[in-house]
């Protein structure tokens, strides 16, 4: 597996470091809420498991997880796949603060299509987190409240991002040698 890295973008220490600070921001802004918010994050499944699990705790208050699974770009790194919602969505998050949760914004498909989603639910406020955020006007365009890191246009692996379902327990995220993709 390590042996298909091109290039190591990210360190697991820099994502470590970042998210520390990310669950600071947030626990700030939930705190001003009051004690009785009750938040609720919607992790994107399967991209956003090893960033919520890591986020969370950095959450020293009550909080609820509510998953919802998409699938886009089937297979390939190129074929722009439409996303598509696999199973249900959750249904109860009227009067609930919601962050949704995914690994990254690129063309901006899958956040346009979950917020739209998620806001016809009437949450009292719907906000969304992105570990990775690429440096292109679709993803720029996309209002994202809180963004790990901005990176360059290049298909990257690890840390929960995968290639053909490949590499997302890579600590780092890294980009692919030519011939892997
Ligand atoms: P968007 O809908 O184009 O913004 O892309 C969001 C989804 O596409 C992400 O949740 C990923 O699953 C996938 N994706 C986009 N760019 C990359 C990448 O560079 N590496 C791996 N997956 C990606
Ligand atoms: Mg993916």
């Amino acid at each position: 597996m390590r042996g298909d890295i091109e290039r190591v973008l990210i360190s697991r220490e820099r994502i470590a470091e970042r998210i520390r600070a990310l669950g600071a921001e947030i626990t700030r802004d939930l705190d001003a809420l009051g004690p009785e918010a009750e938040i609720v994050f919607v992790p994107i499944l399967t991209g956003s498991l090893l960033f919520i699990a890591d986020l969370v705790r950095e959450l020293p208050r009550k909080v609820r997880i509510t998953v919802v699974t998409v699938s886009s770009y089937p297979g390939t790194s190129t074929s722009a796949g439409q996303a598509r919602i696999i199973g249900s969505l959750p249904d109860n998050l009227a009067g609930r603060h919601v962050i949704i949760v995914d690994d990254i914004l690129d063309s901006g498909g899958t956040i346009t299509l979950i917020r739209g989603e998620l806001s016809q639910r009437r949450p009292s406020s719907l906000k969304t987190c992105v570990l990775l955020r690429k440096l292109i006007p679709s993803a720029l365009a996309i209002p994202c409240e809180y963004v790990g890191f901005d990176i360059p246009d290049e298909f990257v692996v690890g840390y929960g991002l995968d290639y053909d379902n490949y590499y997302r327990n890579l600590p780092e995220v890294c980009t692919l040698k030519r011939e892997v993709l």
